[in-house]
């Protein structure tokens, strides 16, 4: 027996990394597993990986940008025709780009905080009438909430709003039963991640930078987090709201 049989989950930011390892566990635990991203071939082909291993859950693929509100509308209008509710709502589309203070532009801060803070509020908001009593939402917030990662400044604002979001909602929510958390992952081998800076010299110094102050050693895999949020999305943390679990191999807590 699956951990979420019959559920309904939607994964925003579906398609790659922490997003796709988190709709697979979903699916594999037994869960309609709603996943979007803004690449219809990218979000078509992770969904049929996740179809082909047949572990009792499935996954359906909406196209839809998360800064786009037009587009959230089609995805829950698709969720409502299909099961009129959601069970578990991980808000986990994101986007990261590594500019010093000097060099930000309006562009950069506006394309950021579009998505994940702007993008991420309105997921929620308009999934509330969707969401059942008792649901789980939860939010990708990162260790950059509680550091001061260099050249990161308006991607980690972004993400101490989402830990200020996660606070407010799991109060405002926790009449319906609704828990909200967040998850903060440290660095985790994704194509985000990869795709942070395209020279070579400098990934390789960033990837050493952490790994030296890692007390684990090493990066994190998406599964590791997806483990982590499927905790959060399960009555195993039927007591847990409001919080903050971090997936960081030790880096922000030692
Ligand atoms: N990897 C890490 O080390 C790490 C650490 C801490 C926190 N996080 C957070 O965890 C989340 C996932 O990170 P990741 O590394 O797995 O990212 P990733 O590999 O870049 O994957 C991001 C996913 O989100 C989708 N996406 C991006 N912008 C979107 C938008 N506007 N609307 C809908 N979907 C969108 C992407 O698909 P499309 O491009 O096709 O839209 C893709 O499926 C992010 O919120 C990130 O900030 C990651």
């Amino acid at each position: 027996m699956g951990q979420l049989d019959g559920k309904i989950a939607v994964v925003t930011g579906g398609s790659e990394g922490i997003g796709a390892a988190t709709a697979g566990r979903f699916a594999s635990e037994g869960a309609t597993v709603f996943i979007s991203g803004r690449r219809e071939a990218e979000l078509d082909s992770a969904a049929k990986a996740i179809n082909a291993q047949n572990r009792g859950g499935q996954a359906i693929a909406v196209r839809c940008d998360v800064s786009v509100l037009a587009d959230l509308d089609r995805l829950y209008a698709r969720v409502k025709d299909h099961s009129n509710r959601i069970d578990v709502l991980f808000a986990n589309a994101g986007v990261a780009e590594l500019m010093r203070l000097g060099d930000i532009t309006e562009e950069h801060f506006d394309r950021t905080f579009g998505i994940n803070v702007r993008g991420l509020l309105f997921t929620v908001q308009k999934a509330l009438p969707l969401l059942s009593d008792g649901a789980s939402v939860i939010l990708p917030s990162s260790i950059a909430a509680s550091k001061g990662l260099e050249a990161a400044s308006v991607y980690n604002a972004t993400k101490a709003a989402i830990r200020s979001f996660t606070r407010t909602w799991a109060a405002e929510l926790a009449g319906r039963g609704i828990r909200v958390n967040a998850v903060s992952p440290g660095p985790i081998e994704t194509p985000g991640l990869a795709g942070l800076t395209a020279d070579p010299a400098q990934a390789r110094m960033l990837k050493d930078l952490q790994l030296t102050h890692m007390p684990l050693g090493r990066m994190g895999d998406p599964g590791e987090v997806a483990a982590a949020v499927l905790f959060l999305a399960t009555d195993a943390s039927s007591y847990t709201t409001g919080a903050e679990l971090f997936v960081d191999g030790g880096l922000a807590q030692v």
